[in-house]
């Protein structure tokens, strides 16, 4: 396959950070999730109490990390390499007045800026593709206490066959994409028990990610009138919306909660 093939369908290497940084600084989630699907992940967590510790790697604006820190005790620490998502992060703790609780940092998820076993848990909502399921899980159980867990959503397979087209989009941008099976051996294999794993529902992708965004794209169109590298950006945006409307028996997001031994 020509390069330039290869590259057609990538998110991040043909939109930029610049673009994809600006569509999402506005909206409530930078990806597919819902308030419900968090608490009901937190609900398998039970070693937290006020000396808890929290990590929430790729933490966006903080969507999830506003409502985990309104269902639990302890102090949580957002963590994304996006700094204007991090200003907008801390500004809701304050408003929220969750700000000696919560705390959002700039930072890399490949090199965490933190002790080893300082976190009783880890969260990632939709980001630990940017690392690698496998790498991501770990690199990151060297910062959990033993007993602690690590909670994240993962694009998944739900089928072992599915039409070339998605084989082909989900490959291309997420090319160790697999099947709920197999992630639950590698959480397995890396070192954690797994706890539970469960499907998000379709409006976490429609209702609370997609159409948001899509106002914010004829936003972005309009502020940007006739610059063809927003106008291809924002075509890739609607393309993986059209294809989850037509393929989405055969994939979505998965909450995988895993307990270190
Ligand atoms: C799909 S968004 C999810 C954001 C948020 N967790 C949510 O569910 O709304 C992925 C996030 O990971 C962040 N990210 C990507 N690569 C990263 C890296 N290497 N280190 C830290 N953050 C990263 C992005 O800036 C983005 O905020």
């Amino acid at each position: 396959m020509k390069k330039e093939d290869s590259n057609k369908n990538k998110l991040i290497d043909v939109f930029g950070l610049k673009l994809i940084s600006e569509l999402h600084l506005g909206l409530e989630r930078q990806g597919p999730g819902s308030s419900e699907m968090t608490i009901k992940a937190l609900s398998f967590l039970d070693n937290l109490n006020e000396n808890s510790r929290v990590a929430d790697l790729g933490c966006g604006t903080g969507g999830q990390t506003m409502i985990l820190a309104q269902n639990m005790t302890g102090n949580i620490t957002g963590l994304d390499f996006l700094p204007g998502f991090i200003d907008i992060f801390n500004n809701n703790a304050k408003k929220l007045n969750l700000q000696e609780r919560v705390k959002g940092i700039v930072g890399s998820m490949e090199n965490l800026p933190f002790q080893k076993e300082e976190f009783d848990a880890i969260w990632s909502e939709g980001a630990i593709a940017n690392i690698g399921f496998e790498k991501g899980l770990n690199y990151w159980k060297n910062f959990l206490k033993k007993g602690g867990y690590v909670a994240l959503t993962y694009e998944s397979w739900f089928t072992d066959e599915r039409p070339a087209e998605i084989e082909k989009w989900w490959t291309d941008n997420v090319p160790e994409i697999s099947t709920i099976g197999h992630n639950i051996l590698t959480i397995q294999k890396s070192g954690y028990i797994p706890v539970a794993a469960f499907i998000l529902p379709e409006e976490c992708w429609t209702d609370n990610y997609f159409i948001p965004r899509e106002t914010a794209s004829k936003a972005l169109l309009e502020k940007y009138a006739g610059d063809k590298t927003v106008e291809d950006f924002i075509a890739k945006m609607r393309y993986e919306a059209e294809l989850y409307s037509k393929y989405k028996q055969y994939y979505g997001y998965v909450f995988y909660i895993g307990k270190k031994i």
